[in-house]
């Protein structure tokens, strides 16, 4: 079974990417053959600074291989250096309706936040497509708001497929609709648009300070508070401390007795606990970025292989060759 993900290079990870995403995609390693790539291409339709799209991209590989990507299971590369999924994208440019394309929400979306419309934006599911459908993958572990994309990927593959005869594998998204939403520091969706993001490899007293200006009401600690699994520093206790340990919290903050400052002075201790090992590792990473970048290479060696094979395939079908 081949998995594919990509993930946008969009700076410094947080744990609402670790939780929603990084999570559960280094799991899914040793449920079958993973393929994860850096969506560097993708993020030319947002991100237009190349210093920053080449720190980004070196910041999102450092997080996941310290995070426990495992580089001797799963195949872990940059998308660009598989140019491959280009050409692919323009043979299946041309199976794509443009209707279906116009009711793309997340161009949509993008367009009414302000962003030019440009070709590259538009045609963004049309090489998405081609990323999934390069490698035959099977399964494509993705969030809730890339569904429609996945969907359009399905119907330009079974129109290639009707067009010149059996070429791609069709193939199934795995939503994740039940992982929790993190909550951010002001209790809204954890996004970096917000701005209210807790970085995973935060700075100490950085860290320390943002957690600490969580925002709370102004009830005093001796006052019960029945809503205590509202509060977002016990949400991201729960996330971070062994469940006994969130349950005690909870539970106290609910007595009454216990302040908000001891929940955040908790919440901070474990979120350090719980990243110190892939701190380390990290730390170890940012010295030894040949490593880091041999890594790269040889992922994309492999992806290459199968790429060109998938991308021959289909130009023998469509008379290319
Ligand atoms: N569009 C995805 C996102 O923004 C990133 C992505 C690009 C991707 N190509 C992909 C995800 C292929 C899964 C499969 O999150």
């Amino acid at each position: 079974m081949r998995i594919l993900s990509g993930i946008q290079p969009s700076g410094t990870l947080h744990l609402g990417n670790y939780f929603g995403m990084m999570r559960p995609a280094i799991e899914l390693q040793e449920k079958g053959e993973a393929f994860y790539f850096i969506a560097n291409y993708h993020s030319m339709t947002t991100l237009f600074d190349a210093e920053e799209r080449r720190k980004n991209t070196l910041v999102v590989a450092l997080d996941f291989l310290a995070c426990g990507l495992d580089p001797e299971r799963t195949v872990f590369f940059r998308q660009s250096d598989v140019p491959e999924v280009t050409e692919l994208s323009w043979l299946l440019s041309t199976v794509t309706p443009m209707g279906m394309l116009e009711r793309a929400t997340s161009y949509k979306d993008k367009i009414a936040r302000g962003i030019a419309p440009m070709h590259g934006l538009f045609a963004y599911p049309v090489l998405m497509a081609a990323d999934i459908l390069i490698y035959d993958s099977n399964v494509v572990p993705v969030g809730r708001d890339q569904k429609q994309h996945l969907e359009m990927t399905r119907d330009i593959a079974i129109k290639f497929n009707e067009q010149y005869g059996q070429t791609f594998v069709i193939p199934e998204p795995q939503i994740r609709e039940e992982v929790a939403v993190v909550p951010g520091l002001d209790g809204q969706k954890m996004s970096k648009s917000y701005g209210n993001t807790l970085e995973i490899f935060g700075e100490e007293k950085a860290v320390r300070k943002k957690i600490m200006g969580i925002v709370t009401d102004s009830r005093p600690p001796a006052e019960p508070k029945p809503d205590a699994d509202k509060n977002t520093a016990i949400q991201l206790l729960k996330l971070v401390a062994p469940p006994a340990v969130a349950k005690d919290y909870e539970d106290r903050l609910r007595a009454g007795g216990l302040g908000y400052g001891d929940c955040k002075k908790a919440l901070f201790e474990h979120y350090w606990n719980h990243f110190a090992e892939p701190r380390k590792k990290r730390a170890e990473l940012e010295r030894n970025l040949d490593y880091v970048r041999q890594v790269l290479r040889a992922g994309a060696a492999k992806a290459r292989a199968k790429a060109q094979d998938v991308l021959q395939r289909a130009k023998q079908a469509s008379g290319l060759e």
